[in-house]
Formats: structure tokens, sequence, C-alpha cells
């Protein structure tokens, strides 16, 4: 079995029960997404509840005050996010009637929306081929594949980038796409990863070559 249809398998029957998963709707994908960029799925949960609650759809974001949008972010930190998302919302129901773009393309032109975070709404929602790449990715991908290059440096992320393009054809996108991420959370760890357990150790070149502690490489800038 290929290593992608071993992450997917292991995916179905290891995946957490998250609340933005059983969703195609591009807006709750877009607040999950931004909520969870630099916050831990734990500590996002409540905040992604309490926004959904509040707005259940962009139109209604929009119509939100700066502050009661701020107010409902309390403790979250980087509050641009919570700015960023007010006025993207915004910008959502001037431009596109309030139907949130679910193509990579226009997600990409939003403010607060970068290449990781597009991938993820266009793939999740309407299931655009387009490959996510974040911290897990990178993790999983020089692990399993062997890349030494750094994470952050620009031949690194090229490469990153290739692969995980080329290893989505013939994939789900937006299964394979939850499905690698989820795997590099709860399985290929940063610290000690569930190799003994693992489906894919077999062909796995740092744990053939006893690596798993130095990838991925990332340079101190
Ligand atoms: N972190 C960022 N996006 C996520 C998602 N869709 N599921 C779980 N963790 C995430």
């Amino acid at each position: 079995m290929s290593f992608q249809s071993e992450i997917v398998k292991w995916y179905l029957s290891n995946k957490r029960d998250l609340p933005w998963r059983d969703t195609t709707d591009p807006y709750v994908i877009w607040l999950s997404e931004i909520i969870l960029q630099q916050t831990r799925v734990e500590q996002g949960k409540p905040y992604f509840l309490k926004f959904l609650e509040n707005f259940p759809n962009v139109s209604a974001f929009a119509s939100a005050s700066e502050e009661q949008v701020l107010k409902l972010w309390q403790g979250l930190g980087y509050y641009s996010r919570g700015r960023n998302m007010l006025y993207t919302a915004r910008y959502v129901v001037a431009n596109y009637g309030g139907q949130f773009p679910t193509s990579y393309e226009q997600l990409i032109k939003l403010k607060g929306v970068g290449s990781y975070t597009a991938a993820a709404i266009s793939s999740f929602s309407s299931n655009e081929q387009q490959a996510v790449v974040d911290g897990n990715v990178y993790r999983v991908l020089s692990r399993y594949f062997g890349i030494e290059e750094p994470i952050n440096s620009n031949l690194g992320q090229k490469m990153f980038s290739e692969l995980a393009k080329e290893l989505i054809i013939d994939q789900e996108p937006a299964i394979y796409n939850q499905a690698i991420m989820e795997f590099g959370a709860l399985q290929c760890k940063p610290k000690s990863p569930v190799c003994s357990e693992c489906p894919v150790q077999l062909g796995c070149y740092a744990f053939k070559h006893k690596k798993i502690d130095q990838l991925p490489v990332k340079l101190k800038k």
C-alpha cells in the first residue's frame, strides 16, 4: 500500500472528532483555520463554537462591531487575526454577496489568508487539489522521505511543497490533507513519536537511520 493510502487508512480509524470536521461550509472552515493558526486545538475549540454561535454565517460576522469581535477574541492573543477576520467578512459580503469563496485563487487574496489557509479551505470545502503544508506536514514528510533540507530555507520550502503536490495526486484532497496533518499531530509527534505502532514504519527513512530526533531540520535565523 502507498504511503498516502496508509496515512488515509490510519486517519479513518484514529481521527479526533473535531467540530469543524463535519462541514464543507467555507465560512465555517475559515473560522476554524484562522482560530487554529496560532492556537492549539483544545484551546481553540471553545472559541470556534462561541464565534459560530454568535456569527452563524459570514453576513452575521460582517455586521459585528470591532469591539464585539475583539471581546469574543479575548484570551486568544494575536488580535490582528480578529481584526483581519472582520475586514475579510465585510469584504466577502461586499464583493461576493456573502457567498464565501471556495477556490484557492480567490481565497489567497483575502486578508489573513496565506497559502496554508487557502489550501486548507479550498480542499476541505470543495475538494480542490491543493496540498496543505504546515508544521505537521514538514515533520511527517521530512522523516518519512528523508528530506534533510531545512524547512525554512527557500530550497527546502520548494522541495516540501513539490513533494506534497505530487503526493496528493489521486487522493481525495479533503481527506488526505486532514489525514497527514492529523497523523503529524497524533502519531508522528515532534517529541516521542509513536514509531512502535506506526503503519509506515517500514518505509520511514528517519526510523531506519535513527534520525527521528534530527528531522525536520530547521535553521536558526
Ligand atoms: N490545525 C489547523 N487546522 C486544523 C484542522 N483542520 N484540524 C485539526 N487541527 C488543525
